[in-house]
């Protein structure tokens, strides 16, 4: 590979409310996939921070539909891990680790993927990544704002303790 298809990205992943559980098997992978984690926080997001995260879907029938399982109401009915990853080729390589969005998918397809070993269907799928360097770019300034320290990391979030 060249030096430039080398380069270090960095990316933006979660441990969604229904893999808390298993926080330390999925710690545990992403070392062991060679990642660099870079920065992480446990936190619960409130309503208006799932929507602005999610903002992009925003108009899909799963994103707050009256159903229980929506994401908005999902991603906010429990603490999360949110971090950030670095690596060649990070974006791409944890959608990879993850697997497919759907797990029922995921064991057919990519039996091995956290969502596959970790998630139950296409809302409750364990862990989320960025899709684009784009993406990763928002949802990596969104948990862990560059502008401020610690102190504006602390107040944007709702404590989860
Ligand atoms: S899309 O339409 O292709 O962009 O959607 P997709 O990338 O598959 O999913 C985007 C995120 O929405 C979640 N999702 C759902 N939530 C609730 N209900 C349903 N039916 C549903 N379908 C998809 C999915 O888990 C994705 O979350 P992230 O955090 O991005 O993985």
């Amino acid at each position: 590979k060249s030096r430039l298809a080398q380069q270090k990205e960095r990316t933006l992943g979660i441990i969604k409310p229904d893999a808390m559980s298993k926080v330390g098997q999925i710690i545990d992978a992403i070392f062991q996939c060679g990642f660099k984690v870079t920065q992480l926080k446990m936190c619960r997001l409130t309503r208006n921070e799932a929507f602005q995260f999610y903002q992009e879907h925003q108009g899909k029938t799963f994103f707050e539909c009256p159903d229980v399982s929506n994401l908005i109401n999902f991603m906010t009915s429990g603490p999360v891990v949110a971090f950030e990853l670095m690596g060649v080729d990070a974006i791409t390589k944890w959608r990879e680790v993850i697997g497919p969005t759907d797990s029922a998918e995921a064991r057919k397809t990519a039996p091995m993927s956290l969502r596959a070993r970790f998630g139950k269907d296409n809302t409750q799928n364990a862990c989320h990544g960025s899709d684009s360097v784009a993406s990763a770019a928002r949802e990596i300034e969104f948990f862990f704002p560059s502008v401020g320290t610690v102190r504006q990391n602390t107040a944007k979030f709702t404590d989860c303790t």
